[in-house]
């Protein structure tokens, strides 16, 4: 057991290495260079709103560029943009206060741009050795109801090394210069090096904020779903009981007893429809693309999770999206295996466009967001308006790796679960569905499905959307993974009992309703973003709310895709234990 979680993390770590390309390996000799990025400056409370650092009129140090550098796709797709700042940092060289560049007479244009940035509370981010820095462009200054804007023009970096490696900076704005016409400023940075214990493996604890994320208050969320699933898996043992307690009875009987009870009129409700459960959902192929598709998000969100807990991806900038689109291609068998043996046992005969649509659902979503929100972000020049050669490269990994691979799962499923197994016959002739209550319409209980699952996530969702809208960094894994096996569980559980009592209605359209009921969890989310983004954040322009809104969209459409799948797959299960007990003359 010893050597499986380690054989698991060195996985995770080739994993991470394979692709996302860091020419740094952290170790450096005195004077050796070291780099400082400039990454991004854009408003505080709008944290997806970023631009280069030199679109502000910022001006670069005088050391010239040597090498290159190559931005991974995922971080190119993630709006990070480097860019040298030109200034001489040499390890454990300590640099007295230099001015390294200046603003002889502030033009009009630049004046008003910065005035902007200072108002709206740019501030921008910078790297040295993969560790972020920021610092705030300026602060407005309130004199007798006179309001003057500053700009801090000092950097002073404080760095702590560790033997050969840097394991903290501080950055400490220093000088501020008051913003008027034909102002002169010029800029200024020092660094002073310092020896520090703190351990190379730890560089990251000082982002964590550990009282954000309050243990207790995870463990008592936990701990009132875990109350919950009890409850639910009670529930659904009971149902489950019940239906199948008549038949082992009758089993043990003999033939004649059985007869007669059946005569006395025991086939009513889910029994009635044993002619027509196993009819194929209509719309089959956006029925078995959705299921292939559910399938595949749920691995992939599973493995990421794993990766996480294992690897640290958050100490590499865009891992986890690198994480991601890896492990989404390399499932994309599983997709065309599910997706296409479904569409194949459903009767499907036009199995290219059901493998088409199943492979290509999710990234033209995506893409397609992605597109429409770039068209705003070019508007804007923000630095998340993606490069041309990104979107040629997310093509060709769509078309060169994602589609034949999900021909191979595909071609697998039709040929190896691709024949009917139902339990029961389907009779030729679709019974009709009996008028009923309106709360065992098939819309009503979708609607009601969704609500205990999203009570299951809802705390463990506002620390996410928190980590990703604001600035913490998620790392508390192991509750996310504990979270997403209890959503599961309440899931399956959910759309058993919704789906036992659509079958008592003598209502056999169960696939749909299994998974819009499960799936409406997503729409809950979604319900709750509009929330989150109200009450809980101070974002606010055109670009920033599209880009919430379009990816919160997003997000909720996979999620219900995957709770809608898990859902499915529950209750399917369920459906063809009670009918493989009940005998057909
Ligand atoms: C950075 O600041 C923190 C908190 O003020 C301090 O504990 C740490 O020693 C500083 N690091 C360096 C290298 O000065």
């Amino acid at each position: 057991m010893l050597g499986a979680r380690q054989f698991l993390f060195f996985i995770a770590f080739c994993l991470v290495h394979l692709v996302s390309t860091d020419e740094h390996n952290h170790v450096y000799d005195d004077n050796e260079e070291v780099v400082l990025w400039m990454s991004t400056v854009g408003p505080y409370h709008n944290r997806q709103e970023t631009y280069s650092y030199f679109s502000l009129p910022f001006c670069a140090g005088p050391k010239a560029m040597i090498g290159h550098y190559h931005e991974t796709l995922s971080e190119a797709l993630q709006g990070i943009e480097l860019k040298f700042s030109g200034l001489e940092i040499d390890f454990r060289a300590d640099v007295a206060k230099t001015e390294f560049c200046g603003l002889k007479a502030l033009s009009d244009h630049h004046l008003k741009a910065f005035i902007y940035a200072v108002k709206n509370q740019y501030w921008y981010q910078m790297y040295i050795d993969n560790l972020p820095i920021w610092g705030v462009v300026g602060e407005p200054e309130d004199n007798n109801g006179e309001i003057s804007y500053y700009i801090w023009t000092h950097k002073k970096f404080d760095i702590g090394y560790n033997g050969k490696q840097i394991v903290d900076v501080n950055l400490t704005s220093e000088n501020k210069v008051k913003l008027t016409p034909n102002a002169h400023i010029s800029f200024s940075y020092e660094v002073n090096w310092r020896k520090t214990n703190v351990k190379f493996e730890d560089r990251f604890d000082k982002y964590l904020d550990p009282n954000f994320f309050q243990h207790r208050i995870h463990w008592f969320s936990i701990f009132n779903s875990f109350m919950m699933v009890i409850f639910l898996v009670g529930l659904v043992s009971m149902i489950l009981m019940r239906t199948l307690r008549k038949d082992y009875a009758r089993y043990s009987k003999d033939e004649e007893m059985d007869d007669i009870e059946r005569d006395l009129g025991d086939e009513y409700g889910w029994k009635q429809v044993h002619g027509d459960v196993f009819r194929p959902a209509s719309h089959p192929i956006l029925f078995s693309a959705l299921i292939g598709c559910g399938y595949q998000v749920t691995l992939v969100v599973l493995s990421v999770i794993v990766f996480a807990i294992l690897g640290e991806l958050y100490t590499e900038r865009g891992s986890m999206l690198s994480t991601a689109i890896f492990m989404y291609a390399a499932t994309s068998p599983l997709n065309g295996y599910a997706g296409g043996g479904l569409y194949a046992r459903m009767g499907g005969r036009v199995w290219i466009k059901q493998m088409i649509l199943s492979a290509f659902m999710l990234p033209i979503m995506v893409c397609g967001t992605a597109f429409f929100i770039n068209f705003i972000a070019m508007y804007y020049h923000a630095s998340r308006a993606i490069p041309f050669g990104s979107m040629v490269a997310v093509t060709c990994i769509c078309i060169f790796v994602i589609l034949p691979l999900t021909l191979v799962g595909t071609i697998l499923g039709r040929n190896l679960a691709g024949t009917p197994d139902a339990p029961c016959r389907v009779n030729a002739v679709p019974r009709p569905i009996p008028e009923k209550k309106w709360f065992m319409e098939p819309l009503v209980i979708i609607l009601l499905g969704g609500i205990l699952p999203f009570g299951s996530i809802f705390i463990e969702m506002y620390f996410i959307f928190t980590s990703f809208w604001a600035y913490k960094i998620y790392y508390v894994y192991g509750f996310m993974l504990l979270v997403f096996v209890i959503l599961m569980i309440v899931t399956v559980c959910v759309t058993i009992v919704c789906t036992y009592f659509l079958l008592n209605a003598e209502d056999y359209r169960w696939q749909w309703t299994s998974f819009l009921a499960a799936a409406s969890t997503a729409g809950y989310v979604y319900i709750y973003s509009f929330y989150y983004f109200f009450f809980k954040t101070k974002m606010y322009g055109l670009f920033q709310t599209a880009f919430y809104f379009g990816y919160m969209a997003l997000f909720s459409l996979a999620l219900g895709i995957m709770c809608g799948t898990v859902g499915y797959i529950g209750t399917n299960a369920f459906v063809r234990k009670i009918y493989s007990t009940v005998k057909i003359d």
